[in-house]
């Protein structure tokens, strides 16, 4: 299935995570990563090339790390450009429909703060529940969430552990997904 990654960190040269998850995914042909900040510095989106690479794909994953606690500013600019009337909804809307969106975060928090009765209150898949709304607003397909948490005690192995992991969830199929979290 062709896959778009759509990657939101402001710095991935100096990220650990992202950028290694990136790595991971590079290596595949039907995989396209596609990195926000890299391509439009300055915030200016070109929404059709964006339109474009949607269509040409079937299933895509938002990819970042939690900036309180939601994604860093880039992709919700790209939601409000790019997921236009007569694109994503409404009258010849609809491209979106039948596509898979799903989403990979990386956390500072733990694992166990992000439950109901953790320091964070809130679990990773209700934080995200603006993009499962997204998701079936324009018809498509909402993948339970794949997290990665307590990210600056993850060791290398982890992390090695973890691009695999994330491999497996961008290949799944979608009945074959489901919520997955690592890191302490
Ligand atoms: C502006 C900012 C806000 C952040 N907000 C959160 C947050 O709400 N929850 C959290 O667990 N981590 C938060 N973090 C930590 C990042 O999620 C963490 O540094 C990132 O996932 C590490 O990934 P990287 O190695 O790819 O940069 C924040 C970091 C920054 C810079």
């Amino acid at each position: 299935m062709k896959t778009l990654i759509i990657v939101a960190h402001p710095d991935l040269a100096s990220s650990r995570i992202n950028q290694a998850w990136v790595q991971e995914l590079q290596q595949h042909d039907h995989i396209t990563v596609h990195d926000l900040y890299r391509q439009y510095p300055k915030g200016t989106i070109n929404e059709s090339h964006e339109q474009l690479l949607l269509e040409q794909h079937e299933r895509i994953i938002f990819q970042f790390p939690l900036y309180w606690y939601s994604s860093p500013p880039l992709l919700k600019w790209w939601f409000d450009t790019v997921l236009q009337a007569g694109f994503a909804y409404g009258p010849d809307g609809g491209k979106l429909q039948g596509k898979q969106i799903g989403a990979a975060v990386s956390t500072f928090g733990t694992a166990e703060s992000y439950q109901s009765a953790g320091t964070n209150r809130f679990t990773i898949e209700e934080l995200l529940r603006p993009l499962e709304a997204l998701a079936r607003y324009v018809g498509a397909d909402y993948l339970p969430p794949y997290s990665l948490h307590d990210v600056s005690h993850v060791t290398d192995e982890q992390l090695e552990h973890s691009q695999s992991q994330y491999l497996l969830y961008v290949n799944a199929p979608a009945e074959q997904t489901e919520v997955q979290q690592f890191g302490s």
